[in-house]
């Protein structure tokens, strides 16, 4: 795909969609080691659907490979080798309803015009966007992504998750996690 500045200025726009509604912490929830934190993944997953996107926040080490792992197998046990795409930036894997599921780890973006390479905008919309280090790509991800934000606990296998969004859009879902 050819990167033109038009494209990124079209992400720009979805960042100002429902600027009326504040985002907020909506849940959270404790981590006991990591069978915990895939479950509570996929607990999410099935609660998601195409266009949404999880922005997955925390320290390198965190869990938020992890959180992605629980997530998408829940939607596809099929998907096993789910690994962080390091250097391809992306993987894609399809989830079984038909939904293509996007895992991006934006660690090593070199600049924003690599976010219309790597094919952000197809993944926004039309479908499930997973991102880790989001940081990076701020200006470009939609006001309605539900912010997981994953802290170290008291022991080296507890976290701490927190929930952040638009309560419109993600209250009623996360009140079933
Ligand atoms: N409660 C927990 N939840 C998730 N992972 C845990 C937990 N307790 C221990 N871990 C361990 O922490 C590590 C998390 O690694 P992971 O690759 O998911 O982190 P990451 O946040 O994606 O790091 P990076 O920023 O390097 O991509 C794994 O080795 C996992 O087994
Ligand atoms: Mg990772």
């Amino acid at each position: 795909m050819v990167a033109t500045k038009k494209s990124l200025k079209r992400f720009r726009w979805r960042g100002l969609m429902n600027a009326g509604e504040v985002p907020c912490v909506l849940c959270q929830r404790e981590s006991s080691g990591e069978p915990a934190t895939l479950e509570i993944a996929a607990s999410l997953a099935r609660q998601c659907r195409s266009g949404d996107c999880i922005l997955l926040n925390g320290d390198l080490g965190a869990g938020k490979t992890a959180f992605a792992r629980g997530f998408i197998q829940a939607l596809n046990p099929e998907n096993v080798e789910i690994t962080s795409p390091t250097f391809t930036l992306v993987q894609t894997y399809p989830a079984r309803s038909g939904d293509m599921i996007w895992h991006f780890d934006l660690y090593r973006l070199k600049n924003a015009q690599e976010l219309v390479e790597i094919g952000l905008d197809e993944a926004l919309q039309s479908g499930i966007t997973l991102m880790e280090w989001p940081q990076l790509a701020s200006e470009y991800v939609p006001a309605q992504s539900l912010v997981v934000t994953i802290i170290a606990g008291e022991n080296p296998q507890h976290r701490q998750l927190s929930f952040s969004g638009l309560p419109s859009v993600w209250k009623d879902r996360l009140s079933k996690l």
